[in-house]
């Protein structure tokens, strides 16, 4: 079993942002989203992994990820010049991917239960193509599928502009060997892009065994910047604990922050559930519930609540701010004269003063 994680794209859907980083790197409670799918992996113990990258997302994913040996498995980078879609880039992946069944991870998407038991369904049940489903409530954004009365996939559509059923395809699929076939004949979409979803489709027509399965457990797809907030709310809630390992002066902590040592909070006040990286210093200000604040910020004289702030961003005065995304290396400068409440989303560098 080979698994193949996209790191493609252009990440449209969270610009600014993504012009700087790819989309799979921005943090979830400090952590970028491809640890999750990688640690996924780990624990299926899928030891081949073939990363697609776009000429874009190619050094910093590579950076980020290494040859691997931090998830014990081995990497390979498969090069996508252009997003042609996602059963495009399988065709990329023909050779790494030999005549192995392997997992296509979509490197945005978060699954509360990871492949492991999807990954056993797939072995005991002998089916060419597993997918998961889950119950949305805009479909529209999805590929959606159509059960019959007796639980088979009938339909699959990708983005329906008039949606048959709320059950949207989750970016995690298990295949065999027989989807190269299909992927052989298939035409693009309007969109212009191989959809897996069309590939699925034909694999359905064409006489093979394609088994859903319906998600028990939260499903993140981090495509926008409140799925992404959405995200980290859920994260941290699920896992977040309350650790307290760096200074605190007169400062209160309620319930499950994780403080990083190199932390400290002067006469400021904590609200779980949040994560505080390394270096940061807080100053005379309440943060939280959900926030996460990345290595090296500083944040002073402001309240902050419900938002990811990334790397060695600074906030100072700023009365009030929340439901935001802030990139790394970010200046916001209120003046304690003003009240605004802020909702921000700000691309790496950015400066912002009133
Ligand atoms: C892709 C798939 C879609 C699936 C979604 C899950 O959409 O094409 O079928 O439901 O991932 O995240 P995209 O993110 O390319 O819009």
């Amino acid at each position: 079993m080979k698994a193949l994680v996209l790191c493609g794209g252009r990440g449209t859907r969270l610009r600014p942002l993504t012009y700087s980083l790819p989309k799979q790197l921005l943090p979830i409670a400090n952590r970028p989203i491809l640890a999750y799918v990688f640690d996924h992996l780990y624990a299926a113990k899928i030891k081949e992994v073939g990363v697609i990258v776009s000429p874009e997302s190619h050094p910093a994913i590579k950076e980020f990820l290494g040859d691997g040996t931090v998830w014990d498995t081995r990497i390979q980078y498969l090069l996508q010049e252009e997003p042609l879609g996602l059963a495009h880039a399988v065709k990329v992946a023909r050779q790494f991917l030999g005549d192995d069944p392997f997992v296509m991870y979509l490197g945005d998407n978060l699954l509360q239960d990871g492949v492991l038991p999807l990954l056993n369904l797939f072995q005991s049940e002998r089916v060419d193509a597993l997918i998961m489903l889950k119950r949305v409530a805009n479909p529209t954004a999805f590929g959606v599928a159509v059960l019959d009365s007796q639980g088979r996939v009938g339909r699959l559509i990708e983005k329906p502009r008039d949606p048959p059923s709320d059950l949207a395809l989750v970016g995690v699929y298990l295949f065999s060997p027989r989807i190269h076939q299909v992927i052989d004949t298939l035409k693009p979409s309007w969109r212009g892009e191989l959809e897996i979803t069309d590939a699925i489709q034909e694999l359905i027509e064409s006489g093979a065994r394609v088994k859903p399965v319906i998600a028990d457990g939260w499903w993140l797809d981090t495509g926008k910047k409140d799925d992404l907030l959405s995200a980290n709310h859920i994260v941290l809630e699920t896992y977040c604990l309350r650790q307290l390992a760096g200074t605190l002066k007169d400062s209160s902590v309620e319930g499950n922050v994780n403080i990083a040592a190199t932390a400290t909070v002067t006469s400021s006040r904590i609200t779980g559930p949040g994560v505080i990286g390394e270096g940061v210093k807080i100053e005379n200000s309440w943060l939280g519930p959900f926030v996460s604040i990345g290595d090296g910020c500083v944040i002073k004289n402001s309240r902050v609540e419900h938002s990811v702030i990334l790397k060695n961003s600074v906030v100072e005065n700023v009365f009030h701010i929340s439901q935001s995304l802030i990139g790394r290396e970010v200046r916001v400068r209120g003046n304690p004269d003003t009240h605004p409440n802020l909702r921000l989303l700000l691309s790496d560098f950015s400066e912002v003063e009133f």
